[in-house]
């Protein structure tokens, strides 16, 4: 793919990691925020990023911040944005940027839970918007999933793809906007039977992740569901899911349990005490250590 013009409205965690990607893979990207230190600060976080992980330094020369969006949309192939969750936000930023931009720009925006139908439905033209849900860190982890709606062209659609396989992404195309798209789909799934299994008193939540991290979680990274349930045979598969479905937790909402938790302030992290009790220095660790692990993965990749 040529050389794009790459337009990302947001400098925040995800807005400074998308930009680090597009530069480092060769495009020009120039990046907005409202906020001026937000702006002034992304290059050297960027800096700081591609030094950490041993990448091409000078990449970080293609990315110009602009604090008048205007100029920043003007001259773009491509803009993603990645502000504040906030659905009249987004709506507004995009009915704004759609009156600078060419009419064949493409349009994503990186929300991580509103339909992507709702921030694009008063679009001129909605065929050439879409949604590029990246994970955190963007510069860490692979997958991006690429969200048409109804009304998204096929040419948009490969684009998209094209531009994010070719910067080292794994681009997945979500063929409906559905709420969670794929990812959040099945990692709330899983959650949900976690936070059933400690409710119930078969286990603590200790226990929950050990089970996961010791058993099928090492599994994961190489080995999908469905390639698993083909390798054990779909028979087999049947036949545990006619036992073990009707047992695990179908609720439609969120549990009891959770709420509780929150109501009493319990919040995780941030208050010291979640589904266990956490330390700073514990959580110092575990956020080193989920770090490491995903540089190590990107390492092997490369
Ligand atoms: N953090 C994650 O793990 C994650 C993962 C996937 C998707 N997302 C989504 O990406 C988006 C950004 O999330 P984040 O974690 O980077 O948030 P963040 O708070 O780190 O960054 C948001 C940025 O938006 C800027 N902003 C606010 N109002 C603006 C405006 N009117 N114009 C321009 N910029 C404005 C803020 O100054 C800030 O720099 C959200 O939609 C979020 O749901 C986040």
């Amino acid at each position: 793919m040529a050389k794009a013009r790459i337009s990302v409205i947001g400098a925040g965690l995800m807005g400074h990691g998308i930009a680090q990607v597009f530069a480092l893979a060769g495009h020009d990207v120039t990046i907005y925020d409202s906020f001026a230190q937000m702006l002034a600060s992304a290059k050297e976080r960027i800096l700081t990023n591609l030094n950490d992980l041993g990448d091409d330094q000078s990449a970080v020369d293609r990315v110009t911040p602009q604090a008048d969006l205007a100029a920043a949309v003007r001259d773009a192939d491509y803009v993603v944005e990645a502000v504040l969750e906030d659905l009249p936000l987004k709506q507004q930023l995009f009915a704004e940027i759609e009156q600078h931009v060419r009419p064949n720009t493409i349009l994503a925006s990186n929300t991580s839970v509103i339909p992507i139908t709702d921030i694009m439905q008063g679009l001129k033209r909605r065929e050439r918007a879409l949604g590029t849900h990246w994970w955190n860190p963007p510069y860490l982890v692979p997958l991006v999933e690429v969200i048409e709606t109804q009304w998204t062209s096929p040419e948009t659609v490969a684009f998209t793809m094209a531009l994010h396989a070719e910067a080292g992404k794994k681009p997945a195309h979500v063929k409906k906007d559905v709420p969670g798209f794929i990812g959040n789909r099945l990692q709330h799934a899983l959650w949900r039977e976690a936070i059933a299994l400690v409710e119930n008193g078969i286990c603590d939540a200790e226990t929950v992740d050990t089970v996961i991290k010791a058993a099928f979680g090492r599994r994961l990274a190489v080995l999908g569901p469905l390639e698993n349930a083909d390798m054990v045979g779909t028979d087999l598969t049947l036949a545990i899911h006619k036992t073990v479905l009707p047992a695990i937790d179908s609720r439609p909402g969120p549990s009891p349990y959770l709420e509780s938790l929150v109501q009493e302030g319990k919040l995780g992290f941030k208050s010291g005490e979640g589904f266990r009790t956490w330390t700073p220095a514990q959580q110092a660790a575990l956020r080193a250590t989920v770090l490491q692990h995903l540089k190590a993965a990107r390492a092997k990749d490369a």
